[in-house]
């Protein structure tokens, strides 16, 4: 071959590469140079049958040819990997501030939302959020919250009973409230304590604003040195973070509770609006929680010192304060399972309760 038809293969085979389009066609190009059967490998071959001097002139020439399509195969098959994996990442690109395709069945039942709001809010404030059992005995439903045997109170609890065990002494109940939270977790833990503790709870009762089973949480504080102006503003905070407005007004009346003294029910103030009633204003008042300062005799009953610890407890209806946030007036309805309510009320699943972003989003 002369040196004009080598600088001629060598124009060719680069040309080739360069509109190698893609991986395959430039394998099929470097096989057909460099292959066994390849045009520059036959070039390779021919060195062996020239004389030593025109070994020494081809030579140079024939291995330079070969380095020189390799080095531009090599840098052909980079440009198009790369151009390759860009259009990959392009493809597959996943714009994670896109909303989800959110399902249209399946929500959040309002009672749950309003639960995982409380423990936001009251997480903010530095409450845990505790639980307890709803099959309760009645030592920590009644008794070490000073409600003894014959207190007329137990009464008024609508208990639901469970049978006697063999022995005939341990009578079960259905929890009637949150309250033996507060016994249970004195008697766990060492105070300081803040707590909420949201859960079912159960009273033979039943009309549109009660039902057998309803919702209540619970709040409880134990630390040296506090007074009932902490119970004030942190139900007053808790109100206004709750129902998003400022203008919340409440008000404490004087009440009894055998294990809070002195006992308060909070109202809070509404105003009409359209005819509606509407929390915030004062232009009528309605009860949403009890509350006083935990009872000496209930500090004492969970092995604490009653001198050295104080604190408040709140109780409050969870499904009330759902049914006056997000306009519901049957609380049977709540329920019934009725997937038309459901839909019309939950919440979506991704909605998360923040309070930067407004508890009730
Ligand atoms: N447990 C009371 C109830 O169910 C509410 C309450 C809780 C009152 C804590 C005072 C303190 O009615």
């Amino acid at each position: 071959m002369t040196t004009d038809e080598i600088d001629q293969l060598r124009e060719d085979v680069l040309a080739a590469i360069d509109v190698a389009a893609g991986p395959d066609a430039l394998e099929a190009v470097r096989v057909h140079a460099l292959g066994k059967q390849g045009t520059v490998t036959a070039l390779l071959k021919s060195l062996g049958k020239m004389t030593p001097e025109e070994r020494q002139v081809q030579g140079p020439r024939i291995h330079g040819l070969r380095e020189a399509v390799n080095a531009a195969i090599g840098a052909r098959r980079e440009k198009l990997e790369a151009a390759i994996l860009a259009d990959k990442l392009a493809s597959e690109t996943l714009d994670m501030t896109l909303p989800v395709d959110v399902p249209t069945s399946g929500t959040v039942h309002p009672v749950s939302q309003v639960m995982d709001e409380l423990a936001e809010i009251f997480a903010d404030l530095g409450f845990a959020v505790a639980t307890g059992p709803e099959i309760e005995d009645d030592w920590h439903n009644f008794t070490a919250l000073n409600i003894p045997d014959t207190h007329p109170a137990r009464a008024m609890h609508d208990t639901f009973y469970f049978p006697p065990d063999d022995s005939g002494e341990q009578k079960m109940l259905l929890r009637t409230h949150t309250s033996p939270v507060q016994i249970r977790t004195m008697v766990d833990q060492k105070p300081p304590i803040r707590i909420i503790a949201p859960g079912r709870t159960y009273r033979s009762d039943s009309d549109a604003t009660h039902t057998p089973m309803f919702h209540q949480v619970e709040g409880l504080v134990i630390d040296k040195g506090i007074t009932l102006g902490h119970l004030k503003w942190t139900l007053e905070t808790f109100l206004k973070a709750f129902f998003e407005r400022d203008d919340i007004v409440l008000r404490l009346r004087p009440s009894y509770f055998p294990f809070t003294e002195p006992s308060a029910e909070v109202d809070v103030g509404f105003s009409i609006e359209k005819g509606k009633r509407v929390i915030g204003g004062s232009e009528g008042w309605m009860e949403v929680l009890g509350s006083g300062m935990v009872h000496p005799k209930v500090i004492e009953a969970c092995g604490l010192d009653p001198k050295e610890w104080q604190g408040f407890a709140f109780g409050c209806g969870i499904d009330r304060l759902a049914m006056l946030k997000y306009g519901m007036d049957d609380l049977r309805a709540f329920f019934d399972g009725d997937l038309r309510w459901l839909r019309h009320y939950g919440f979506s699943a991704l909605d998360v309760p923040t309070l930067s972003g407004g508890v009730g989003a």
